[in-house]
């Protein structure tokens, strides 16, 4: 080998599912050089790849089963793929492979290398050569033991120029082009009160992007956890006036492309290119290598009240009995870091919180539920016994020294578990036992905070690269994928607490690609301005594209004081995104629902209680993310992928497939355009039931008691309008179905049920899953998944059926016995609804509903 080159190795493999992987490594680096395990969920399954030759110079390999060809060229080295004939994607064609290998320090180096690397003495070094092995940061000086070691490359995605993903940024759903300097960032970092139109990263990092154009969806996942910055480069579709050909003008179209550079600080180069077609064939492909959504316990689809801090088991009783005093359905009442003994987590602050688990006693009377706070650091305190063990057992993140790595955070001078040690995890889960987390029940759950991880003081404010995890890897191996093990851990723990009974409730804040199989995320210290509740959308969009489906922000902004106006908005918007939390820091004026007059306490109530409503279909959105990767919030580009207008719509999306929700994020409206997509679709206020065709933006009037939410026709959303005072209380209360028909006069939909809270739907496939059908005048109920199995007494009391055009002579329920009855119905022309009451069918039965 020629002096100074280094052999690297490229691998190529077709991946069941219509997933293509590309890794690049040093052949014999100086030490290993880390790649990302434990979020793949399995080994990926390979296919062959069939080589034919067909040029020189070429190597061509194909799959047949999906018409897809890599053409890979050594010198220059690129790779193209091509699906049926067309060029979908170019790897290295800009040449920007790059990949530096590691090295001895310059004073170990052999002198047969480099002359300027010969040099012992470093004031002999130039300056530049000196930054390569140390960068500075503030106080602090990153050694870099073995040299820099990043790595990076280009894609072209041919005829795209709409990108999105690779979350998180305080950003547009739709990615920007990124110029010379302002590359997509994706280092997790606790930022607080993070500035908005900022491509810098903040909590967590997924780096998987997704390109869509009208005929083709495709993803980039690419696998490394180490620092790492996306460039893009959009060439949007240009139009081309040639020279007049006798009086004909004739026009060129230049199709688009978007050039994509990936840089990564260290690991290797691993990625997967996921080929669609279709938006719904990448979320799958996707999910085939990270998991799908946890499905969570119902009860964390309700409402969270949560505060920097709920002061004392008094305050606690209060807030919780301020909910049922105002007639406010709530699950969960939250608990910050002040519940602890001076910031060490799993101990109560003995004053405050005297009984622990008296006060759970009283939540759970009420069917509601806590969740406490617990983070990475562990307090510096030989007297506490999580610290003592931990330190006894190494269970610490060390110092490039070899000691145990000391950063400040809340409780002061703390050390930091080494969550990716397989045996630190295991031993912090065991932690959640009952017998071993003194006052903790089983309906106390848990957060996890400041795991990106924060340290104060630290290199913007969090661990330096060089400190040193299990395994002898550096912290900027590594660093994106920290909190995404400390949820592991967490959601393990809680499951082992319940013998493997239970599903666990785990929010983050810092996260990674996979972390949807943990719990849930939040973005985090967002502001109580009107535009952080706009970005809220965008920011929730992207997480969702990227597999994160249970997600949220914190409603009424967690730094400042909303005015009344703002927190109802807030409210009317987090009643429709998937994680549903209020949330305050500590100097901020209280704002639980009450608090801001009569008038506002009613509109929160009413956006609260449209929430719960809604219950059933949220939770037969996330069975069907659990099962089949479908996100729940859902850009219109998503349901509408052949539609290019819904391509940049970013103010309104779909939650499922049957609701658009135009949150008002800006005050004082009075009228708001609504973009109702969809040629043939048929849309209905889910209010008033007037229904409007698709295909057009609507100015709908605004007042401050709702935000414009619209039923697609052709979809039949369950709901129960009878509300509980958790959802714990609406159990067994009546469902109710919206069927709302499209232009042929047909609407279906489902239903998922279980126990809510167990694993039996998983082992013992205890649940029911209904579909439900509109079609020649009958609406049937049957059953969706023949392997499931769930008794429930809960009936379909009430249908209402919106876009039928004349009053019906007659309405009977016919069930799977034969059994005959007729309804009583009332019908208005003027808003063309069928009501129907009293239905009293069972909602796992079979039967039929009749209307001539
Ligand atoms: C930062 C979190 O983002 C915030 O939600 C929490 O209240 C504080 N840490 C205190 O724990």
């Amino acid at each position: 080998m020629p002096t100074g080159k280094v052999p690297l190795l490229a691998e190529v493999y077709g991946i069941e599912g219509n997933i293509f992987r590309f890794k690049i490594s040093e052949i014999a680096p100086l030490k290993p050089r880390y790649e990302v395990s434990d979020v793949l969920i399995q080994k990926p399954v390979t296919k062959r790849l069939t080589p034919c030759t067909e040029d020189t110079g070429v190597l061509v390999l194909k799959d047949d089963s999906v018409n897809l060809k890599f053409h890979i060229t050594a010198n220059p080295f690129t790779i193209d793929l091509i699906s049926e004939d067309e060029p979908v994607l170019s790897i290295n064609s800009m040449g920007q492979l790059y990949f530096e290998h590691l090295q001895m320090p310059p004073k170990h180096r052999p002198s047969t290398e480099c002359k300027e690397d010969v040099s012992t003495d470093p004031s002999q070094e130039s300056q530049d050569d000196l930054g390569l092995w140390q960068e500075k940061f503030g106080k602090f000086v990153d050694i870099k033991a073995n040299g820099p070691s990043s790595i990076g490359i280009d894609f072209s995605l041919h005829g795209f120029e709409h990108l999105y993903g690779i979350p998180q940024h305080a950003e547009t759903h739709q990615l920007k082009n990124t110029g010379d300097t302002e590359a997509y960032r994706l280092y997790n970092l606790d930022v607080y009160g993070y500035k908005l139109h900022d491509k810098l990263g903040i909590y967590g990092s997924i780096p998987y992007l997704l390109a869509h154009k009208l005929d083709r969806t495709i993803g980039i996942f690419w696998l490394n956890a180490s620092e790492t910055l996306v460039e893009i480069n959009i060439q949007p579709t240009i139009e081309h006036t040639l020279s007049p050909k006798g009086s004909v003008l004739a026009k060129q179209k230049v199709k688009p492309r978007a050039d994509v550079r990936w840089m990564s600080e260290s690991g290797i180069i691993d990625v997967f290119i996921l080929m669609g077609p279709t938006p719904a064939a990448v979320f799958k492909q996707y999910s085939i290598l990270t998991g799908t959504q946890a499905l969570p316990p119902l009860f964390s689809l309700g409402y969270h009240q949560c505060r920097w801090n709920y002061n004392d088991e008094q305050d606690v009783k209060d807030v919780d009995a301020g909910f049922d005093d105002h007639d406010i359905p709530y699950d969960v009442i939250w608990l910050d870091i002040e519940h602890t003994e001076g910031k060490r987590y799993f101990t109560w602050d003995k004053k405050k919180f005297p009984n622990p688990k008296r006060m759970q006693e009283l939540i759970k009377s009420k069917k509601r539920k806590i969740v406490v706070i617990s983070d990475p650091h562990i307090k510096v305190d030989p007297m506490y016994s999580l610290y003592s063990q931990a330190k006894e057992k190494g269970y610490f993140v060390k110092n490039n020294k070899g000691g145990d790595f000391e950063g400040i955070c809340w409780p002061g001078a703390s050390s930091y578990l080494d969550f990716t040690n397989p045996r630190v995890r295991e031993w912090y889960s065991s932690l959640f036992a009952f017998s071993e987390y003194e006052g903790s029940s089983d309906i106390l759950f848990v957060w996890n905070d400041m795991n990106e991880p924060s340290v104060f003081k630290g290199p913007e404010l969090t661990m330096e690269k060089n400190a040193i995890h299990y395994g002898n890897w550096e912290h900027r191996d590594l660093h994106n994928v920290y909190g995404f093990y400390q949820q592991m851990a967490t959601a393990q723990g809680l499951i082992q607490r319940s013998k493997g009974k239970e599903r666990p409730f785990v929010l983050t804040r810092s996260f990674f690609a996979g972390s949807q199989k943990y719990g849930a995320v939040w973005t985090g210290d967002n502001v109580s301005e009107w535009g952080y509740l706009k970005f809220s959308i965008p920011m929730l969009l992207t997480l969702s594209v990227a597999g994160i489906p249970f997600c949220g922000a914190d409603v009424g902004g967690f730094i400042g004081d909303p005015e009344p106006e703002l927190l109802v908005r807030w409210y009317q918007a987090g009643a429709y995104q998937p994680f549903f939390r209020g949330h305050a820091t500590m100097n901020t004026k209280r704002r639980e629902p009450w608090l801001f007059g009569e008038e506002h306490t009613k509109l929160i109530r009413e956006a609260i209680k449209e929430r719960y409503a809604l219950l059933p279909y949220w939770y037969t959105l996330f069975y069907r993310a659990h099962v089949t990767s479908e996100p729940v919030m859902r850009p219109l580009w998503v349901e509408f992928p052949k539609e290019l207008e819904t391509f940049s719509v970013e103010d309104e999306y779909m939650l499922g497939s049957a609701l658009l929700i135009h949150p008002i994020t800006e005050p004082k409206i009075t009228m708001v355009d609504v973009f109702l997509p969809g040629f043939e679709e048929v849309w209905y206020d889910f209010r008033t039931f007037v229904h409007w065709e698709g295909a057009r933006t609507l100015k709908v009037p605004i007042a401050l008691d709702r935000i414009p939410v619209f039923q697609r026709g052709g979809s039949v959303v369950p709901m129960k309008t009878a509300l509980g005072r958790s959802t714990g209380w609406m159990t067994h209360l009546p469902y109710e179905l919206l069927v709302a028909l499209d232009t042929k006069g047909s609407a279906k939909g489902e239903l998922y049920l279980d126990d809510g809270h167990s694993f039996q739907y998983l082992h013992q496939k205890q649940f029911l899953h209904r579909k439900f059908l509109f079609c020649d005048g009958i609406l049937s109920s049957s059953c969706a998944d023949e392997n499931g199995h769930y008794h429930s007494e809960c009936v379909v009391e009430k249908v209402l059926i919106l876009g039928i055009n004349k009053q019906p002579s007659s309405v009977t329920t016919s069930s799977s016995d034969g059994q005959e009855k007729q309804v009583v119905f009332t019908y208005c022309s003027k808003t063309a609804v069928l009501h129907l009451e009293k239905l009293s069918l069972n909602v796992g039965a079979n039967w039929e509903i009749h209307v001539k």
